[in-house]
Parts: structure tokens; C-alpha cells; sequence
């Protein structure tokens, strides 16, 4: 496929998810991040305090369809402006709200019209819920963010980056809209050993966060030309056993395409991964690190 290709089914397939009100995954619909037959259970898999969800998410924020929990890992201080890369409907922008209070901003950047739409539908219950006024969507694409330069504490995503059909631009945009010394703390399918090529040919598994995952050089690599430094990236194996454990059709298709004796988690992980520019000032011991 080419790149407006993938971008436009992409963004049809994730507006159908959208327009679906949760998750279209099933034994008869193959295409997007997660089984979520319980967004919850899965939240509850890859580490989201289910108290945490339950006192600040509006209904139909969770989609199930992230694959790690990129704000754990941010370490977001009150006042900080936070970017999430392919806000969905909303579900990280939500929950990192009250931790950079009102003095703070959580912007979420998608591209799909209709998760946008469901996004800003969320804005009212998040408000009634949390009493902040913090949060905005945006519509855009990751590739060409609608965000000023050095405008941005931290980037967060959970499960994008891998359908980006331009994955060396987007970092370069992450670079460009942080601030001197800004963070990253992104959550996103990695590839720990090349798939095979029936998998990596599937649109299924494109859409649905495999195919389109980097190799975890490539990964490093593209951090690195971006200009990123302290660069971790932390494997998580919680959210590709879930779905393997829980017969997700695009795992099951995956493990019959490997070799005799492997298993997706041989192949492909959740990854934390964290990075930030030079140029910082610590505040404090230890808070640049
Ligand atoms: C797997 S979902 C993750 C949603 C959200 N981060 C979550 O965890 O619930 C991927 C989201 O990224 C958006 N997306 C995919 N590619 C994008 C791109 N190139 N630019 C902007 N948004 C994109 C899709 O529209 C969709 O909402």
C-alpha cells in the first residue's frame, strides 16, 4: 500500500471503531489494537489503576484500544503542557489531566474526524467528573503536528506510532514541537525479531498494530536522528499474552504464520519508551533523569 493508502484505511477503520461506541475487535471483525470485549480488563492488564479510571474517565473513553499506560511513565509535574499522539477518544489526555491540574494543558492530536467528535464529546463528563478545564482535541495528523515549535513539556501516545506510514517524521515532529530539554514517554508495539511476510502483507495486522511496529533498531535509530538522548525503551510483555492468552483472531492468525516452536511474544512486544532532548534545566536531583 502506499502512504495515503494505509493513512486513509487507517482512518476508516478507526472511525468505524469510533462510530461503534467501543472496540469493533471480534472473532468476526479483525482490525485494530485490542480484543476488548472489557476494556477494562485489558486497562487492568497493562497497568491502569481501575480506581483511577473509574473516578476521572467519562463512559466511552476507553476504547480498549491502547497497549501500554504511556502516562505512568511521564512523571508529569502541575503546570506541564502534555501532547498525546492519537488521542482516540480521549483516553490518556483524561487521565493525565489532574496530574498537571489546572494550571496545566493536555492537548490531543488525532486525525480520524469521528474519534475527534467522540473526543470533545467526552470533554463535558471529564469536566463534571474532575472540575478541571484543561483539555483539548485537535485534528491532525502525527506527521504534520498543528502545534506550534517548543511548545510542549511532553509527548505521550499509546499504540499510534506503529500505523504511521512516515515513522522517522513523526519523531522529527515530536522534536520539534517539545521544548528545550522536553520529555517523550510513549507507549507502542515494537518488533523484536522481523515478521513473516504473509503478516506483515495484511491489512488486518496493519490496522491492527502489528505489521506496521519497528524493528527495535530502527526504533533507536530514528530516536537518535531525531536528536532524543537518554533514550529507554523498556519491553512489556503483559499486553501481547493477554491477547494471545485471550484468542484475539490477529494473534491467533500471527502465531499459525510463525515458525513451529515460537509464539507472538518471540516476535513482538508493548514497549515503554522514554527519551528527552539536551537543553533541559533540572529543577531538582534526580527529576532529569
Ligand atoms: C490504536 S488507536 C489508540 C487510541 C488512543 N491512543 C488510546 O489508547 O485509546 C489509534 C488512534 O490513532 C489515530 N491515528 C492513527 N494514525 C494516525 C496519524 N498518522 N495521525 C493522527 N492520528 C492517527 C487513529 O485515528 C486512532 O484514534
Amino acid at each position: 500500500m502506499t502512504q495515503p493508502d494505509i493513512r486513509s484505511t487507517v482512518r476508516d477503520q478507526y472511525g468505524a471503531m469510533a462510530r461503534a461506541g467501543s472496540s469493533c475487535c471480534g472473532p468476526s471483525t479483525n482490525g485494530c489494537c485490542a480484543p476488548a470485549a472489557d476494556p477494562d480488563a485489558l486497562a487492568a492488564a497493562i497497568g491502569y489503576d481501575a480506581g483511577e479510571l473509574a473516578r476521572i474517565l467519562p463512559e466511552g473513553a476507553n476504547l480498549g484500544l491502547s497497549c501500554g499506560n504511556p502516562g505512568s511513565i511521564a512523571a508529569l509535574k502541575p503546570g506541564e503542557t502534555v501532547l498525546d499522539l492519537g488521542s482516540g477518544a480521549g483516553f490518556d489526555v483524561f487521565l493525565c489531566g489532574p496530574k498537571v491540574g489546572p494550571t496545566g494543558r493536555v492537548i490531543g492530536v488525532d486525525m480520524t474526524p469521528d474519534m475527534l467528535a467522540k473526543a470533545r464529546g467526552n470533554i463535558a463528563g471529564y469536566s463534571q467528573r474532575t472540575g478541571l478545564a484543561n483539555v483539548e482535541f485537535r485534528m491532525g495528523e502525527i506527521e504534520h503536528l498543528p502545534l506550534a515549535d517548543a511548545s510542549v513539556d511532553v509527548v505521550i501516545s499509546n499504540c499510534v506510532i506503529n500505523l504511521s506510514p512516515d515513522k522517522p517524521q513523526v519523531w522529527r515532529e515530536i522534536a520539534r514541537v517539545l521544548k528545550p530539554g522536553g520529555r517523550v514517554a510513549v507507549s507502542d508495539m515494537v518488533l523484536l525479531k522481523p515478521l513473516p511476510d504473509s503478516i506483515r502483507s495484511a491489512v488486518e495486522a496493519y490496522v491492527g498494530c502489528i505489521a506496521g511496529a519497528s524493528l527495535v533498531d530502527d526504533l533507536k535509530a530514528m530516536l537518535v536522528a531525531a536528536g532524543f538522548a537518554k533514550i529507554r525503551l523498556t519491553p512489556k510483555a503483559a499486553y501481547v499474552a493477554t491477547l494471545t492468552q485471550n484468542d484475539d483472531p490477529l494473534y491467533r492468525d500471527l502465531a499459525a504464520a510463525l515458525p513451529p516452536g515460537t509464539a507472538p511474544v518471540d516476535f513482538i512486544t508493548s514497549m515503554d519508551i522514554s527519551a528527552s532532548l539536551p537543553g533541559g534545566t533540572c529543577c531538582a536531583p534526580g527529576c532529569c533523569s
